[in-house]
């Protein structure tokens, strides 16, 4: 099966590029975040405490997660119930940011995600694809940009949901969550060192797909010439 990995930090455009990718190269896009964001969704709803560790591994035995694409989108559902637009709040980005730290719920999605891998053709974004849940994938991009074009781009996003967020705010959580994400002890967010750095801060949309259309091509070329 062909991996592309895609890691980079929020709001860099990852899950649109991703997306875009897999819908030109017929494979299947896995959004990692999605499932944090799950498990973040279901501590939230059943008032844990995110910071109580124990806690939260304690009620990881009770949630099942399922994944289903149609037409290229993922539908996560959380013990039968579609997580739907729920998972995209801030307040659970928060919570998800600090679940994601702790290993026990690292290693409750590690073999989801990799089975996703060895079924399909998958591109797979997230924070740690490339470093620890497919370090033998053939394509890897650690894709960034300024924290001023992510917070905009991720404020547009929240506004467009109808989530009333100033663009103070947003960047705050942005930077805050981010530096959480790279300090964290288990799978940090950092770029494998085999990742081909792209930064979007400059570019749109259709010129970070293409930027990223020729790694992934020159890649794939190496090892299976003439496949796209
Ligand atoms: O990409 P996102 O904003 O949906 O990610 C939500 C949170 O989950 C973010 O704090 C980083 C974390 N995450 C992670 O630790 N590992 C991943 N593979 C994907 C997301």
């Amino acid at each position: 099966m062909i991996n592309i990995a895609i890691d980079g930090p929020s709001g860099s455009g990852k899950s649109t590029l991703a997306k875009e990718i897999a819908k030109r190269l017929g494979y299947v896009y896995v959004d990692t975040g999605a499932l944090y964001r799950s498990i973040g969704l279901y501590i939230s709803e059943h008032h844990i405490n995110p910071n109580k560790k124990e806690d939260v591994i304690a009620v990881l035995p009770d949630i099942r997660l399922d994944l289903t694409y149609e037409e290229g989108k993922q539908t996560v559902y959380v013990n039968g119930a579609n997580v739907g637009d729920r998972i995209r709040t801030p307040e659970i980005a928060e919570i998800t940011s600090i679940i994601a730290s702790i290993p026990e719920v690292r290693s409750f999605l590690l073999s989801l995600q990799k089975e996703m891998a060895i079924k399909h053709n998958v591109v797979m974004d997230g924070r740690d694809i490339g470093t620890v849940i497919l370090p033998d994938a053939q394509v890897k991009i650690y894709l960034s940009a300024s924290a001023e074009n992510r917070a905009e781009r991720r404020y547009n996003e929240l506004r467009a949901k109808g989530i009333e967020i100033t663009r103070e705010e947003v960047k705050a959580d942005l930077i805050k969550r981010d530096h959480a994400d790279e300090t964290r002890e288990t799978a940090p967010a950092v770029a494998a060192e085999d990742a081909v750095p792209l930064d979007n801060s400059a570019l749109n949309l259709e010129q970070t797909f293409e930027a990223a259309m020729e790694i992934v091509r020159n890649k794939l070329n190496e090892i299976l010439p003439n496949r796209i």
